[in-house]
């Protein structure tokens, strides 16, 4: 852990250091980029909270790449899932005969990743693989197929790396867990 690191008042402790955040993104760019192998992919950044990871990570992958965003809502300011998502930004391109890479902050519920999987299936795209930086399967209500997952944690509410509590510490550089008596 890099000396210069300080937690911040909210953060009880740090989960993920900044350090195992590059050497696990160095090894899902190189398993990404095996996996596409003489294809070019559209790389859609999940707004706001994969905004970091999708940097990295796209810098990563050796393949052909377009990318493109997509903003989604569901949780407003609490910690826990609406179940309800709205798009407040589409995709800027049209994705059908592309090979689509999703990128994800976290899966909780599931929810989020499943209606962005169904809306853009109906797109008609080549193929749809999910990326996700964080995957805590404790609370999943709905199914998704995570092709690509960064680290699989506890039920805990985290931050830091673009994930936000209530839109702040986004620009945390590591992902670590809030204080109880914040949430
Ligand atoms: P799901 O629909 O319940 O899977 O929720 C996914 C979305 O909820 C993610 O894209 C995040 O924006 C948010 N989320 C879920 N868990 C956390 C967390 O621990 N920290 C920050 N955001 C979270
Ligand atoms: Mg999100």
């Amino acid at each position: 852990m890099s000396e210069s690191i300080r937690l911040t008042p909210q953060i009880e402790r740090i989960l993920i250091s900044p350090e195992q955040i590059a050497v696990r993104i160095k090894e899902l760019g190189a398993e990404i980029t095996r996996d596409y192998a003489g294809k070019e992919i559209v790389i859609l950044c999940i707004l706001k909270g994969a905004f970091l990871f999708t940097s990295d990570l796209c810098r990563s992958i050796g393949v052909p790449q377009k990318l493109d965003f997509m903003a989604v809502s569901s949780y407003g300011d609490s910690t826990r899932s609406s179940g309800i998502v709205k798009i407040d930004k589409d995709l800027s391109e049209s994705i059908q005969n592309q090979h689509v890479l999703i990128v994800e902050d976290i899966i909780d519920t599931g929810l989020t990743l499943s209606y962005i999987e169904k809306i853009l299936l109906d797109r008609k795209p080549a193929s749809i693989k999910i990326c996700v930086l964080c995957n805590k399967p404790s609370n999943l209500q709905q199914h998704v197929k995570v092709d690509y997952c960064g680290f699989t944690i506890e039920n805990e509410f985290v931050v830091g790396y673009g994930l936000d509590f209530k839109g702040y510490l986004r620009n945390l550089p590591y992902i670590g867990v809030v204080k109880k008596e914040y949430r």
